[in-house]
């Protein structure tokens, strides 16, 4: 038979993880879970969405006059939304898309030869490497140091670079990483852009939990990239976490760096986004209304997450200095790493704390940390549930 006429792109492993499979059939069973891995922010009941929804139907959405980087009212809105928050950025370098995830597949195109090189931090996001895949780039991973709460290990970031034999086009930082909710040092920002900016690459910074810093950083931390200008650096951002409006499909990309870089990757951006054009009239034309709201849904957000880290502190106080669980440190965004022990595999804790006690959580290896050990959860569900599972998971993993 003839080769069959799919892309070796798209040639996946979809055998469903066993542990996909345990917890549907949980599910089925009729067993009430309380999903702790719950981060669609549409179904944790924190806010109503239905007032801001509304202004997507207004008239001035009925008329179709393209313009590849969004039309200027909305881009001048996102630049407004950083100059609220103390950041300069100018809205002819923002480019709109229809997610994050689009603005990384137009960033690679952008910047990649099939077979080069990208390089992803880890432990962090588990996305990076479909995205790379779609556009035939490779990734590599730098490790964070956890035992230095996540430090960038910046030497293996270069031997890293070093390994991809001049192919590596990109450093991509999440920014406050996920899951770790860490910002990166001042002085580590700038060692990126100076190493970025040395090898010819550039920055690709994910700031999509920005807005959500857990009361206020330290001195010694970064809120953005979006002033670092050593190298090409792309800031992304979008009302899927801004605004936990992920069905808008409205993402944005500030560009920033030397003016002759910039002019140049806005330009070809430009070209990619009217191959596209995949951003819809009606929520562009409605974003600066949308992002009025913002830092009410932010707030709300913030409330929760505090809550609810709270909860998840007081139940490892009960279980006291002999639970063997603890919490790693987070600056900020929607997620909880515990260290938990290596009595059973993260698999055969979650397997446990799904079918003996109804909570559902992520083993760590799903973000990559670098042992076994962790286990994952979102600090989003509503606050009752999520003190009374939590409190689950701290006790069976303190009895080992
Ligand atoms: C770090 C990070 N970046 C990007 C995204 C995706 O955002 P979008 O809906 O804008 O594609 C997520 C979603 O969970 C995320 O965690």
């Amino acid at each position: 038979m003839n080769r069959p006429p799919f892309s070796q792109r798209t040639a996946w492993d979809r055998t469903e993880n066993p542990l996909t499979v345990m917890i549907a059939l949980a599910q089925a069973d009729g067993q009430g879970l309380v999903d702790l891995t719950e981060s669609n922010p549409t179904r944790v009941g924190l806010f109503d969405s239905t007032p801001l929804i509304a202004a997507l139907g207004h008239a001035r959405g009925a008329v179709y006059a393209p313009i590849p980087l969004g039309v200027p009212l909305a881009r001048e809105a996102v630049a407004a939304a950083f100059h609220e928050r103390g950041l300069q950025a100018r809205a002819d370098r923002i480019v709109l898309s229809a997610s994050s995830s689009e603005s990384y597949s137009w960033i690679f195109k952008l910047l990649c030869e099939r077979g080069d090189t990208v390089l992803i931090p880890a432990p962090s996001y588990p996305l990076f490497d479909f995205l790379a895949r779609l556009e035939d780039v490779e990734v590599r991973r730098y490790p964070l140091l956890r035992e230095e709460n996540f430090r960038i290990d910046l030497d293996a970031l270069e031997r890293a670079i070093t390994e991809a034999k001049g192919r590596a086009r990109a450093i991509v930082l999440v920014h406050p990483n996920n899951p770790t909710g860490t910002f990166a040092r001042r002085d580590e920002a700038k060692a990126l852009s100076a190493i970025a900016a040395k090898n010819g690459m550039a920055l690709v910074v994910d700031e999509v939990f920005s807005e959500y810093a857990l009361g206020a950083l330290p001195n010694d931390r970064l809120l953005s990239f979006v002033e670092e200008n050593e190298a090409l650096t792309f800031v992304l951002g979008g009302l899927s976490k801004s605004l936990l409006l992920p069905q808008c499909k409205l993402g944005w990309t500030l560009v920033n760096g030397p003016d002759d870089l910039v002019d140049e990757a806005i330009a070809r951006l430009e070209l990619i986004a009217d191959t596209y054009l995949s951003v819809s009239t009606p929520v562009q034309l409605a974003l600066p209304a949308l992002l009025q709201g913002r830092k009410e849904v932010q707030q709300a957000v913030i409330e929760r997450v505090t809550k609810n880290l709270e909860a998840l502190d007081r139940a490892l106080q009960i279980a006291g200095e002999h639970g063997a669980a603890r919490r790693l440190p987070i600056d900020g965004g929607w997620y909880a790493i515990l260290e938990v022990p290596r009595t059973r595999d993260e698999d055969e804790w979650v397997t446990l704390l799904v079918r003996e006690h109804g909570v559902i959580v992520h083993p760590g290896y799903f973000f990559d940390m670098e042992r076994d050990g962790f286990l994952v959860v979102s600090l989003l569900p509503p606050v009752e549930a999520f003190a009374e599972a939590i409190q689950k998971v701290v006790t069976v993993v303190s009895q080992g």
